[in-house]
């Protein structure tokens, strides 16, 4: 994807911080291209072990002859004191943060009957403690128009038995959308993306019947236009979930 649009851009997000968790996930990379390439943000880029593919992005954008403010930062943000101390670096690098973006998840398998306490507080304050933890100590930085959102899971509506602590963790996600959209309104926005099923442009689209049974993937091109209606959504557009699940919440 060309990012060589940043010269041009004079948006309200241009300049200001984009903080990204889990950059290091093809979905944190494209987002991460889209907000610096595109909306002219500076960028904190997150990763847990992947660091390379997050490097390689700020090459990119370097050698395309952006002038790009970039820190490129590894934490695991499932520890609650590596977070606290990840959270303490962010915020003496970053002042105008104009867009939050928890991208940050671990997905494996924990079926509800076997579940163990630590894999659940895993999830948990990966997805649950890490985003609400992250925005106390961080919305005092933000300036409207600000942004956060939530990469959430269409999976939350009837959950996953063979994932229970994926499926529990990622829906308190949903609640923090609400209750961050109420107190922030109108300074701060709040929603949250729920996709089914990604497609990365690296994946082969599997077999026709199997994708009908699953629906439409959300690919990364709609992910970003998703990420733009929010950027561009103004004030009254909040505490919304944007499912992109070929309608599977409906039943
Ligand atoms: N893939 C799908 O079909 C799908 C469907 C619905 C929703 N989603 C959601 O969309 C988002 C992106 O999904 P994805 O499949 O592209 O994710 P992914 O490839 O599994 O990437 C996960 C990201 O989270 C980071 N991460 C994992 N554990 C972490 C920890 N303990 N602390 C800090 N960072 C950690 C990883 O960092 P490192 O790689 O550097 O370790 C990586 O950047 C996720 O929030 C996911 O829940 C995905």
């Amino acid at each position: 994807m060309s990012v060589s649009h940043r010269e041009s851009s004079t948006g309200p997000f241009r300049d200001r911080w984009a903080v990204i968790t889990g950059a290091s996930s093809p979905v944190g990379l494209a987002v991460a291209a889209h907000l610096i390439g595109i909306h002219g943000m500076r960028g904190v880029l997150h990763c847990r072990t992947h660091r390379r593919p997050v490097v390689q992005l700020v090459e990119r954008l370097r050698r395309e002859g952006l002038d790009v403010s970039v820190q490129v930062t590894q934490a695991d943000l499932a520890d609650p004191q590596t977070l606290d101390r990840w959270i303490a670096r962010v915020r003496r690098q970053v002042d105008r943060v104009g867009v939050l973006f928890f991208n940050a998840a671990d997905f494996y398998r924990t079926p509800w009957a076997q579940m163990k306490w630590r894999d659940f507080l895993h999830m948990m304050v990966l997805h649950g403690w890490a985003p609400i933890r992250i925005v106390q100590k961080l919305y005092e930085k933000m300036e409207p128009p600000a942004r956060i959102i939530f990469m959430a899971d269409a999976g939350i509506e009837q959950g996953y038995p063979a994932y229970a602590a994926y499926t529990a963790s990622k829906a308190v996600m949903v609640h923090w959308t609400r209750l961050l959209a109420r107190v922030l309104s109108p300074w701060i926005t709040v929603h949250a993306i729920a996709p089914y099923w990604i497609r990365r442009e690296d994946e082969s689209s599997g077999p026709v019947l199997s994708r009908i049974a699953r629906g439409e993937p959300a690919s990364l091109a709609a992910l970003l236009r998703a990420v733009d209606l929010i950027l561009e959504g103004g004030g009254a557009m909040t505490g919304q979930v944007l499912w992109m699940d070929s309608g599977r919440w409906l039943g």
